[in-house]
């Protein structure tokens, strides 16, 4: 879909990915850029600077309310779905899990199929693929799930890939491997070590790795995540779902031994047993995307890393 003079919208606007979409979005020649976001996660922070542009209007309100999607969705040419409890909050609470990931999805759905949305890039997740089978994961990968915010995941993919099948619903779908950077929480369950991990450092204590440190996982910037939302915005393909990664697999022990030497420390990992472990191995294949959407993500991990640990010393210096 061309961008030029647009109105596109995010649901979940406000979180990581989201808000960096935004920012990218701003540098196009959309029109108009609606943010949709309960807050349940994301925050205003994130969007103190995309707010002074006169392109952005924010409406706070929840993907379960169907009517304030109706009155946010008018006259809207393409939209990204990113909203989504997360993997721990799909644990501790299926129900919600259930009713704001997949009837929320749906109400998305309706509402979109309501006001003639023309593209929806919905925000998946390399969830869906469990632990890898073999590596690297192709799209093509099966489905070897066993979390309850995977199976969300899932269902909604079948159901847009239902919609787009029997109502010609123009979509694509992303399933991002490990998305880190600026922004980021404590709630990612497989990046936030970085977090933990820095303010052990900070204060002065030994960072912790729960289990053996060998788990590996394909990293990425979320500036390339942000990236390849707007090329799947602008593509002309439907009905596709891609891994969104580097390809490249990184353990725990590397990364974490890579923040101590981004930090100039000279602690040493402790090392704890885990507590629950859900994926332990996954490296995306980035062919399927550079492919159809021209997309390869472009930050390498020291540098991307590197402006983690300037975002949170610079917060850290205004909190002090
Ligand atoms: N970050 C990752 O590593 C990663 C990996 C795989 C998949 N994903 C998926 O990508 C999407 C975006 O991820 P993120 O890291 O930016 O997450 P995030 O939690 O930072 O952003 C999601 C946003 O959705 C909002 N939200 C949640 N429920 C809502 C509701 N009912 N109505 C309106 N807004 C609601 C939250 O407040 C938050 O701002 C999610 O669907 C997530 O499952 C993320």
């Amino acid at each position: 879909m061309d961008l030029n003079g647009r109105k596109v919208m995010l649901v979940g606007g406000a979180g990581l990915i989201g808000s960096h979409i935004v920012d990218k979005l701003i540098e196009t020649p959309v029109a108009e850029i609606v943010v949709f976001d309960n807050f349940v996660r994301g925050n205003k922070d994130n969007l103190a600077a995309a707010l002074r542009s006169p392109k952005v209007k924010l409406i706070e309100a929840s993907m379960t309310d169907r009517a304030a999607l109706d009155r946010a969705m008018a006259g809207v040419d393409g939209l990204f779905l990113l909203a989504s409890l997360w993997l721990g909050e799909c644990v501790n609470d299926p129900r919600s899990a259930w009713e704001v990931n997949t009837l929320g999805t749906w109400n998305v759905i309706e509402a979109a199929r309501a006001h003639n949305v023309k593209r929806i890039v919905y925000s998946s997740s390399a969830s869906v693929y469990g632990n890898a089978v073999v590596t690297p994961m192709t799209e093509e990968h099966p489905f070897n799930n066993r979390t309850t915010y995977g199976a969300t995941k899932i269902a909604n993919e079948q159901m847009f890939r239902a919609m787009n099948e029997q109502h010609k619903l123009a979509y694509v779908g992303m399933r991002y491997m490990n998305i880190y950077g600026v922004r980021m929480d404590y709630e990612g369950t497989y990046v936030s070590v970085i977090m933990k991990v820095l303010d052990k450092l900070f204060a002065g204590e030994r960072p912790v790795i729960f289990g053996d440190g060998s788990q590996v996982y394909d990293f990425i910037y979320v500036e390339d995540a942000a990236v390849a939302n707007v090329l799947a915005m602008q593509a002309d393909c439907v009905d596709e779902f891609f891994n969104v990664g580097m390809g490249i697999g990184t353990s725990i022990n590397d990364l974490v031994l890579k923040l101590i030497e981004l930090t100039g420390s000279s602690l040493t990992p402790e090392y704890k047993a885990e507590a629950q472990s859900f994926v332990t191995h996954r490296i995306g294949s980035t062919e399927k995307a550079e492919r159809l959407l021209g997309f390869r993500a472009t930050t390498p991990l020291h540098e991307g890393l590197q402006k983690v640990v300037s975002w949170r010393l610079a917060q850290r210096g205004i909190h002090a």
